[in-house]
C-alpha cells in the first residue's frame, strides 16, 4: 500500500474521510501520518482516534518559509511517505516543498478549478450568480490552486443559498470526491500528460473515452 502523509490546518473533515477509506481492505493507500501546522487544530484529536500518528510542526516556531517546510519534509520523509494530501491546509507552500514533491501531492480545493482559487470560494460564486459550484483535486503546482486536475464533482447552487451553507453541502461532496481521487493517484491510474502547449492534465486509465 501506498504511504500516505495528510496535511491539516483545522477541522480535518476531509483527512478523517481519507483516513476512514484507506482502513477498507481493497484500498490501494494508508495513513501513516497527519501534520498540523496549527496545535489547536480540531482533527488531531480525529486522526488520534482513528490510530494515525499526529504530529503538530508549528509555522511560528520557525523563522521563515522554507525553516518551517524543512522541518515538514523531514518529517513526512522520517514516517516514509510517499505521497501527500493537502487536507484544509491553510498556507502557501514554496517552489522548493512543492519541487520535493512534485507529483507526490495533492490538494483539495472548494470549488470547481480554475473557477475560484484562493478564499472565500462560496461567498464569491453567491455574489457571482453561478449555478453550479463543487470541488476539485488536483495536483499541486507553484501556482496556488493550480495543477492538473484529478477529479472534481459540481454541487448545485440553491436559491437563498448561503456561504455556509452552500459551503456544507460542498464539503459534504469533498468528502466523498478525495477518497475517490486518492483511490485514482494511489492505485496508479491517473497519468500526467503534458501537451504540446506546454499545458499538463490527468488521464485516468480505465475511464471511459467520451
Ligand atoms: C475544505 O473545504 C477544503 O476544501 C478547504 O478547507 C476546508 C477544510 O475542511 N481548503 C482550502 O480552502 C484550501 N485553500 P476540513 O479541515 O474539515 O477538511
Amino acid at each position: 500500500k501506498l504511504r500516505v502523509g495528510i496535511i491539516i490546518s483545522g477541522g480535518g473533515s476531509n483527512m478523517a474521510a481519507l483516513v476512514a477509506a484507506t482502513k477498507r481492505a481493497d484500498f490501494p493507500a494508508e495513513a501513516v501520518l497527519v501534520l498540523s501546522n496549527r496545535a489547536d487544530a480540531g482533527g488531531l484529536a480525529k486522526a488520534a482516534a482513528a490510530g494515525v500518528p499526529a504530529v503538530v510542526i508549528s509555522h511560528k516556531g520557525f523563522p521563515d518559509r522554507e525553516r518551517f517546510e524543512m522541518a515538514l519534509h523531514a518529517e513526512l520523509v522520517r514516517h516514509g511517505v510517499e505521497l501527500v494530501c493537502l487536507a484544509g491546509f491553510m498556507r502557501l507552500l514554496t517552489p522548493w516543498f512543492i519541487g520535493q514533491w512534485k507529483n507526490r501531492m495533492i490538494n483539495i480545493h472548494p470549488s470547481l478549478l480554475p473557477a475560484y482559487p484562493g478564499l472565500h470560494t462560496h461567498a464569491r460564486a453567491l455574489r457571482d450568480g453561478v449555478k453550479l459550484a463543487g470541488c476539485t483535486v488536483h495536483f499541486v503546482r507553484e501556482a496556488m490552486d493550480t495543477g492538473p486536475v484529478v477529479a472534481q464533482a459540481a454541487v448545485p447552487v440553491l436559491a437563498g443559498d448561503t456561504p455556509d451553507g452552500l459551503a456544507a453541502r460542498v464539503l459534504a461532496a469533498e468528502h466523498r470526491l478525495y477518497p475517490h481521487a486518492l483511490d485514482l493517484v494511489a492505485s496508479g491510474r491517473t497519468r500526467i500528460v503534458t501537451r504540446d502547449d506546454g499545458g499538463e492534465h490527468v488521464e485516468i486509465r480505465g475511464e471511459a473515452e467520451p
